[in-house]
């Protein structure tokens, strides 16, 4: 045994070669070594080419170590592929990047009309099985002015199915008397409008979007959004940005038929847009849509793309949704924030609503009282040292939203 494996010169370029070991390949600089070619085997270390060893002595050498070289290549794969090490790298790496700040922000259900059909979505337009409901602005503006002046949110979601019985007079009207009456951030969650709507809604004080891409797979998108094109969707949410907004955006995890590829992509689509904050949710099958047969996502894959987005993305805000705390009611919102996340929400939706907002089936905090899930999640955050404090924006974001 010897404290070096010999390589193989395949292609010599200048002053480097490439050295071959088993299929692998590396470069090394050939100047300390005089009279190499191609075929030579040497020894390399730190990037230069060290000595050369005759070729019957470097065969020997490479038939013992062959087996175990592959089986070493093998052991480290699967330990560093192992989800505990990798979801303890993904938290270490929020707390170097982000501390322990974590952002909680509320979400208001105003209405669960949705004009599209989503094969996914329990509130499709299809689904004739659902009681559907719309808060007036009144309503609304009651809700908010609960979640803002008396519980202290400082953000706050509003979010519905497409409907467009909220004309833009209408949102405008809600955005204003908001701003006017509540110290809070606002995020619209009201699917595709014109951008002009949108932009009356900034102008009233909006700062925030969220919008999911869904998949960055365009053919996935398509077959699952009928009538819909994932560019278009592109389009508006680099433009939501363009315009000023923070955008929260983000896919679902285990799709029919999607590829492991896909989520990768979608991770790094994420944050291409430059999302303000990242929302990915594992699909949970709709026993009223076409897609009620098809299998949950597993909590780990859950966690390890969480865990991947924040190894991408260390900056990131990753949220815990609703989903994955659906997926494990016990102990979901504690892994996801194990696991590389730092944000959550919080359904501030009149009770008698909440159950009718129905994505998905099952889904957590449905039947709990804002009061007590907020006492939860503080006391999660508080064993797990985290604090609910602002991260700050991006400087980058920042000067966008000040032009
Ligand atoms: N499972 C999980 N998430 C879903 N959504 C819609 N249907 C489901 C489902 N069956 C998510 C979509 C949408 C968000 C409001 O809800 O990603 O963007």
């Amino acid at each position: 045994m010897c404290y070096a494996i010999p390589g193989k010169i395949t292609g010599l370029d200048g002053r480097v070669a490439t050295v071959d070991y088993y299929g692998e390949k590396r470069n090394a600089y050939i100047d300390l070594v005089p009279d190499l070619t191609i075929g030579s085997y040497v020894y390399a270390q730190g990037g230069f080419v060290v000595s050369r060893i005759s070729e019957a002595a470097a065969q020997d050498i490479l038939k013992d170590w062959r087996e175990l070289f592959f089986k070493l290549q093998e052991t480290d794969r699967r330990l560093s592929n192992d989800p505990k090490t990798l979801y303890e790298r993904a938290n270490a790496i929020r707390q170097k990047h982000q501390g322990n700040s974590c952002c909680i922000h509320g979400i208001l259900e105003f209405s669960n009309y949705c004009a599209r059909n989503c094969h996914y979505c329990g509130i499709r337009r299809d689904n004739k099985k659902l009681t559907r409901y719309r808060l007036d602005t009144n309503e609304i503006l009651e809700a908010v002015d609960y979640a803002s002046n008396k519980l202290g949110f400082k953000a706050l979601v509003l979010q519905s199915g497409e409907d467009v019985w909220y004309t833009d007079d209408k949102l405008h009207e809600i955005v204003t008397e908001i701003r006017k009456r509540c110290p809070v951030l606002i995020f619209v969650s009201i699917g595709e409008r014109d951008l002009s709507t949108f932009k009356r809604l900034y102008d009233a004080g909006a700062r925030g979007v969220l919008l999911r891409f869904e998949t960055s797979d365009e053919a996935l998108y398509s077959r699952l959004k009928p009538d819909s094109k994932l560019k278009t969707r592109l389009e508006m949410l680099k433009a939501l940005r363009e315009m000023g907004y923070l955008i929260i955006t983000g896919f679902l995890v285990g799709l029919p038929k999607q590829k492991g590829k896909d989520i990768l992509e979608s991770i790094k689509l994420t944050a291409e847009l430059g999302a303000e904050m990242f929302s990915f949710g594992p699909f949970i099958p709709h026993p009223e849509t076409p897609l009620s047969g098809a299998a949950l996502p597993s909590l780990e894959q859950m966690l390890k793309t969480i865990a991947r987005a924040r190894l991408t993305t260390p900056d990131a805000r990753i949220l815990v949704t609703t989903a994955l705390e659906t997926l494990d009611k016990e102990n979901g919102a504690r892994q996801g924030l194990m696991a590389g996340a730092n944000s959550l929400m919080i359904n501030v939706t009149p009770l008698k609503y909440r159950k009718l907002y129905d994505i998905y089936p099952n889904r957590a905090g449905v039947e709990d009282d804002t009061n007590s899930r907020i006492d939860s999640v503080l006391k999660l955050l508080y064993l797990l040292g985290r604090a609910p404090t602002d991260l700050g924006v991006a400087l980058e974001t920042a000067s966008k939203t000040m032009s």
